[in-house]
């Protein structure tokens, strides 16, 4: 059994879908939810998911060892960020080299960084004019949005788009691919190589 640990600091509604792709798998599941906000709504999702959900602070984050503690108890394999919030620390990425993976709701390189998520991305997208947006599954490492990509797709952007819209449509994106990029990652279907391009 390969098993998941899912960050996330907000509604989770990545996180549920994760969850429920893996629902009744043998070989792969999500053990445990954790976040650094404890009235995220994430936890209320895990709590009807049958999923236990904890909540760190941010220093325990930078310190890392309550939380490897609970990802050891959890027999974590791997995990997964989907809107986490917080920069993964030194001691979490030595912990866990080359078995972290976030997804960002645009087309990395552009549109990331510090402070660039949620709404705030679409907003930008729209500013700079882009016809197209989409999704960026890739590797984390000690910079924000910078790790080896491993998978990018698009969506169309209309004039007039509002960034609820964007939201929407990159909501869609996530939905249909996450699930399946994490599953390809951790049974080692796909390395740095992305599955398609964007
Ligand atoms: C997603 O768009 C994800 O790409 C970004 O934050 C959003 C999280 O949404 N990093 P949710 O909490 O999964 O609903």
């Amino acid at each position: 059994m390969i098993r998941i640990a899912i960050f996330a600091s907000g509604s989770g509604s990545n996180a549920e879908n994760i969850a429920v792709y893996f629902r009744n798998r043998e070989d792969i599941g999500v053990s445990v939810i954790v976040s650094n906000k404890r009235d995220a709504y994430v936890h209320e999702r895990a709590r009807k998911l049958g999923i236990p959900s904890y909540t760190f602070s941010k220093a325990e984050f930078d310190e890392g060892s309550a939380v490897l503690d609970t990802l050891h108890e959890y027999k974590t394999d791997f995990i997964v960020l989907a809107g986490f919030l917080l920069k993964v620390s030194q001691p979490l990425l030595d912990a866990y080299p080359g078995r972290i993976v976030n997804i960002h709701p645009a087309l990395l390189p552009k549109y990331g960084g510090k402070g660039m998520y949620g709404d705030r991305v679409h907003r930008e997208v729209l500013a700079a004019g882009e016809t197209k947006s989409g999704i960026t599954i890739h590797y984390v490492n000690e910079r924000y949005d910078e790790g080896d990509i491993i998978f990018q797709t698009t969506c169309d952007l209309q004039p007039g788009d509002t960034p609820e819209e964007v939201a929407g449509k990159v909501h869609a994106l996530e939905y249909t691919h996450f699930p399946r990029v994490i599953e390809a990652v951790v049974t080692g279907q796909t390395s740095l190589n992305p599955l398609s391009s964007a």
